[in-house]
């Protein structure tokens, strides 16, 4: 049975972007998606003309997301799912827009600014019935998910602790720090209330919790400001307990020079230990406790079904980024088509991540005092 390719639309992540090339090879890796309409830059005519050089049509190469909201709404052939791939502090306002008026929305992170702004979405989600994703694509690596799903079936015990690294050196020169693409990001006025932490940090929480497949609850924390005209934090240490009693350990900075993504995890249960890093993403490494330490390939024999179902490549050949924004893009196709996916991180992951950053920016204010981490809808 030959299925129809859904029609998605992109709002951001226009030419020159950061995060837009991977939406678009993700979108389309597996030919589940059409690139069929966009309004993706700030300048309306830059987006019209970026959009159509990527094959959209010219009417639904849109100005802006209103525009692209008011036409799509009325058409037959409506878009099946947008991306939001904006600055941050759009994500709210154009997500709510686009939940209510019906359509699926795959969110970049972080989802809003403010706890109550997170929790009106994943209100406004559910009453429209509609899917909102959001993007926290690292962990739709096939061997993450194989972490999640050794955690899940008890390979390494009950999980007593997860540390986890998302600390790179990328904004740690000091001449320039007055760049605006540098600058904007410590900046209150632009970034909200955290730096470093609401921009990679939750990344890491989000994965700690995947994997174990457990929530945070509380959390203590240490924000610095190393570069000192910053106001926000560029680097922070985050204590944190999660409601099954695991204790976590986060650190995220962007003056680590030296370290390029950055971004690792290590889990440690009463029987094993894993460990998995960005850099290398298709290695998961196993220790059995008393037993001789094992390199887990994407690729190889006995993996988890979801795994396998995840890799497109044969063993040893590097998968990347946009392939785990891909997979994304198939949890969500599934998803739409009314397959539900366990995996797919939704509005619910993405307030929880604001909550901590609330949390962490309180925290850090109160010399590390704790707070209770969750946002109010879930305590
Ligand atoms: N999930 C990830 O791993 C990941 C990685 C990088 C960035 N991000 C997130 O993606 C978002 C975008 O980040 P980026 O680094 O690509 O930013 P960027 O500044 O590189 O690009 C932003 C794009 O959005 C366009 N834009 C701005 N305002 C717009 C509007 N109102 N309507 C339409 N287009 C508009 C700009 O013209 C530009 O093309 C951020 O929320 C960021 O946190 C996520």
């Amino acid at each position: 049975m030959t299925m129809a390719k859904l029609r998605w639309g992109m709002i951001g992540g226009g030419e020159g972007s950061q995060i837009g090339p991977a939406h678009r090879l993700g979108a389309q890796a597996d030919g589940l998606f059409e690139f069929a309409a966009g309004a993706l830059d700030h300048r309306p005519e830059a987006g019209r003309e970026y959009a159509q050089r990527l094959g959209v049509a010219a009417d639904r190469a849109y100005g802006n997301w209103q525009e692209m909201l008011a036409s799509e709404k009325d058409r037959d052939d409506r878009i099946d799912l947008v991306t939001i791939a904006t600055p941050n502090s759009t994500h709210f306002e154009i997500a709510k827009a686009y939940l209510e008026a019906g359509f699926n929305v795959l969110c970049e992170k972080p989802m809003t600014m403010t706890v109550e702004e997170g929790e009106e979405i994943v209100r406004v989600a559910e009453a429209s019935g509609k899917i909102c994703a959001v993007n926290y694509c690292y962990s739709a690596y096939p061997m993450v998910r194989q972490a999640r799903a050794m955690v899940r079936a008890g390979d390494i015990g009950k999980v007593r602790l997860v540390v986890t690294n998302f600390s790179h050196g990328h904004h740690g020169d000091a001449t320039d720090a007055d760049n605006p693409r540098v600058r904007w990001r410590y900046d209150p006025a632009m970034a909200g209330v955290s730096g470093q932490f609401a921009d990679c940090g939750i990344h890491a929480l989000h994965m700690a919790s995947f994997i174990c497949d457990d929530e945070v609850k509380t959390l203590s924390a240490d924000l610095a400001s190393t570069i000192a005209s910053r106001e926000l934090e560029d680097d922070a240490m985050i204590n944190f307990r999660m409601e099954g009693g695991t204790v976590g350990r986060l650190w995220t900075s962007s003056v680590a020079i030296g370290r390029q993504h950055g971004f690792d995890i290590q889990v440690f249960g009463e029987t094993g230990g894993l460990r998995w890093a960005s850099e290398q993403p298709n290695q998961l490494i196993y220790t059995p406790v008393g037993g001789r330490t094992q390199i887990i390939e994407k690729g190889e024999g006995g993996l988890h079904d979801e795994v396998q179902r995840l890799s497109r490549v044969a063993i040893a050949h590097p998968e990347g980024f946009p392939l785990a924004v891909a997979n994304i893009y198939c949890d969500l196709a599934d998803a739409i088509r009314g397959e539900s996916r366990d995996g797919l991180p939704g509005a619910a992951d993405g307030v929880r991540s604001i909550a901590a950053v609330h949390a962490a920016v309180a925290s850090g204010k109160a010399d590390g005092a704790w707070q209770d981490a969750r946002p109010p809808m879930f305590r």
